[in-house]
């Protein structure tokens, strides 16, 4: 139990340095809470068991905004800022146990559900990576989650005076650039496809909402992004089928296409995927034998660098493309290229 309390107070930092106060005092009540004995102690009892990798924290703090998006907890919802509320730190944790206590049960199954996030400002890596493309691309996305991203072509990127992307698009990125990418091409997706072992349908009520749930409350630019790529997918169709990475390439990979360049891109996934799976995805990808690009966007190990690589195939030759934040913005090109 001690443990869960340090986990709370550790993601409480984390959540603070990470752009949001509000999640921060709220897992910090609840450690506060959970360690006088009281609501937060049985709510996460079936879950003490849960390992680190499954950030119970993060859980904890989905649900109760999923109890305030579905308009179930009014009084809490007045410090949330999702829901037109205004982030009250030093008051919230009072209103958040009041909840926890009128929905213990259903916040203990919501605890068994896993984070389950689809960040849409990673489109800036991508579609400046595409950029460097010339002609039509087939797009397959490894961990696609909901596959808001493999709609990265329509979204806006407001660079200087030049508008990117669907100037007319619900998702704006504002400067998601730092410098010019290298190469600036039109980007073309003919073709969306990806795959997700716990994919979620964005064209659904139920899927709008468990995405809208783990976006931190209070971080307003993030959730606006994502209601505007939750409508977009509604109009634009992509298929995420629900598979592992491996099966899903050595699938989508059988057959060559001469017609368009194949690009196989993945974000903050890697680290979910076993070892075995992953040096597998590798061998395939080298002896695919037809030429395809791998992009990825992934964090340096044991470090908070997240770095974007270009892989072209047959040759199998790596460049450093770019550096991003976590969720995307502002990328750093480094002038490395793509040769297709
Ligand atoms: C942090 S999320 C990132 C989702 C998305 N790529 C993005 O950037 O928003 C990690 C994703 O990897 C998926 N994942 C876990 N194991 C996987 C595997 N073996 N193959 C493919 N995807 C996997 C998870 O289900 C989850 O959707």
């Amino acid at each position: 139990m001690n443990d869960f309390v340090d986990r709370l107070l550790l993601q409480a930092e984390q959540c603070r340095l990470m752009g949001s106060p509000l999640t921060g005092a709220l897992l910090e009540g609840a450690a506060g809470d959970m360690r006088a004995g009281g609501v937060v102690a049985d709510l996460v009892a079936p879950s003490l068991d849960l390992p680190a990798g499954a950030v119970p924290s993060l859980r904890f703090a989905g649900a109760l905004h999923r109890l305030v998006l579905e308009g179930k907890a009014p009084e809490l919802a007045l410090h949330y800022p999702s829901v037109g509320g205004t982030a009250h730190v030093e008051r919230v944790w009072p209103a958040a146990a009041r909840a926890c206590r009128e929905h213990l049960p259903e916040l203990q199954e919501r605890m068994t559900h896993s984070v389950q996030t689809n960040e849409v400002g990673r489109s800036a890596v991508l579609f400046g990576a595409l950029g460097m493309i010339p002609g039509p691309v087939r797009l397959l996305e490894v961990g696609a989650s909901a596959g808001l991203n493999l709609r990265c072509d329509r979204f806006a990127y407001v660079t200087g005076d030049l508008v990117l992307g669907d100037p007319s698009s619900a998702v704006v990125l504002e400067e998601p650039w730092d410098n010019e990418p290298p190469v600036r091409h039109d980007v073309q997706v003919v073709e969306r496809r990806g795959c997700d072992p716990n994919p979620v349908d964005p064209t659904t009520a139920d899927g709008r909402l468990t995405l809208t749930s783990y976006v931190w409350a209070d971080q307003v630019a993030r959730l606006e992004r994502l209601r505007g790529a939750l409508d977009i997918a509604a109009r634009v169709p992509a298929t995420v089928v629900q598979s592992g990475a491996l099966d899903f390439l050595t699938r989508e990979l059988a057959q060559g296409r001469d017609d368009v360049t194949t690009v196989v891109w993945h974000s903050v996934v890697w680290q979910y995927v076993d070892p075995a799976e992953r040096t597998a995805v590798d061998e395939l990808l080298h002896d695919v034998g037809h030429s395809l690009v791998r992009i990825s966007l992934e964090p340096e190990p044991r470090s908070y660098a997240f770095r974007v690589h270009a892989t072209t195939y047959p040759s199998g030759r790596r460049v450093h493309l770019a550096d991003a934040l976590g969720h995307g913005p502002p990328v750093h090109w480094t002038g490395a290229t793509i040769d297709v």
